[in-house]
């Protein structure tokens, strides 16, 4: 990353200026204007029902996967008390003052830590975000001199937070094997010992949120991701049927979506879907992002059986490891959307 400045101590110094590199260029914004908002919903599931093997709800997360790649979950179990401890605490992180803040600022080349991450070049149009991003497994591969020692218990309420919904994760990968038609340990037994990263992103309001984007239009490149908003302002919106579709916060819901490894794994059946969060006027908003991934030696192209002669192999064979690497200067390079030599 190349150092970039902070949003929020931005806007907190001038409220009403909006620099010139946070303005999407004239013909993206044309892009932009030209795909319509749409008031469709994207589907809420019952994850207790799912767990027990209601066949409805298994089919409506069929249904979401194919149609939708996005879906929000409810009765996942991971209590209000906690999901609440973590937004309090990443909360108090992001009102400490920059000078603390930047103790855990994120290096060039990196992505753990406080900042931005794919900031390459002077033109490039920036995010209307700052992010604290830590990689939370394996413990190995954490860095902790990124992990906040302000406000105190930080790491135990991460740790909490990350390993409930982790547990919520194995299980929606234990189904999503089972809907795609494997046995139930498959999908988690290629995420043994895997990799798990946590986002945790603010934006600032923004005086021209119809000129700038909080966050660029991309895919995931997990295998699952689980997002945790706000409750009182929207900002996720998703592609579909040719439109964007806002995620509606829902209190105490996850949202949850398939990422690029599941899109290549189903052979397409099951879309990465591209999403992109937008600004408000008026109000912060924050969102926390856990990200579920195989391990790097994993290798990843569609599943045997979801070819056949109307579904010719449309991926080929990659280690995730280099897929990962390869979509990281595909960001840098300003492309978002999965395209993995189909
Ligand atoms: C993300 O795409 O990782 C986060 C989007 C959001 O803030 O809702
Ligand atoms: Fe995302």
């Amino acid at each position: 990353s190349m150092p970039v400045p902070n949003v929020q101590e931005m806007v907190r110094n001038n409220p009403l200026t909006v620099p010139e590199r946070y303005i999407r260029s004239q013909e993206e914004l044309e892009k932009i204007n030209h795909i319509p908002h749409l008031s469709s919903e994207v589907p809420v599931i019952d994850f207790a029902l799912l767990s027990c093997g209601n066949k409805e709800e298994l089919l409506k997360l069929d249904v979401a996967c194919k149609e939708w790649g996005f879906f929000q979950i409810v009765n996942h179990g991971v209590k209000k008390e906690l999901l609440q401890k973590m937004k309090d605490a990443a909360a108090k992180f992001f009102e400490l003052p920059i000078e603390e803040k930047k103790k855990y600022a994120m290096e060039l080349n990196d992505i753990q830590g406080y900042g931005q991450a794919y900031v390459v070049s002077e033109e490039q149009t920036l995010d209307w975000s700052d992010g604290l991003m830590l990689v939370t497994y394996p413990t190995q591969y954490r860095k902790l001199q990124f992990w906040p020692k302000t406000p105190e218990g930080f790491k135990e309420v991460i740790e909490a937070y990350t390993s409930e919904v982790r547990r919520v994760g194995e299980e929606m990968l234990s189904l999503l094997s089972a809907i795609i038609g494997m046995q139930k340990h498959v999908f988690l037994g290629l995420h043994k010992g895997s990799l798990e990263g946590l986002r945790m992103n603010y934006y600032p309001p923004c005086n021209t949120p119809e000129k700038v984007l909080g966050l660029s239009p991309h895919s995931d490149t997990s295998t699952i991701t689980l997002l945790m908003q706000d409750d009182d302002i929207t900002g996720l919106e998703i592609r579909h049927q040719g439109g964007w579709v806002p995620v509606t916060p829902m209190s105490d819901a996850l949202v949850v979506n398939v990422g690029d490894t599941i899109e290549i794994w189903s052979n397409g059946k099951y879309k990465s879907v591209e999403h992109r969060a937008v600004t408000n006027k008026n109000k912060k908003r924050m969102s926390y992002a856990l990200f579920l991934c195989p391990k790097g030696d994993v290798e990843v192209e569609p599943l045997d059986h979801m070819i056949d002669d109307q579904n010719p192999k449309s991926y080929q064979k990659v280690r995730y490891g280099d897929y990962l690497r390869q979509s990281m200067k595909r960001k840098m390079e300003g492309k978002t959307h999965i395209d993995v030599a189909r």
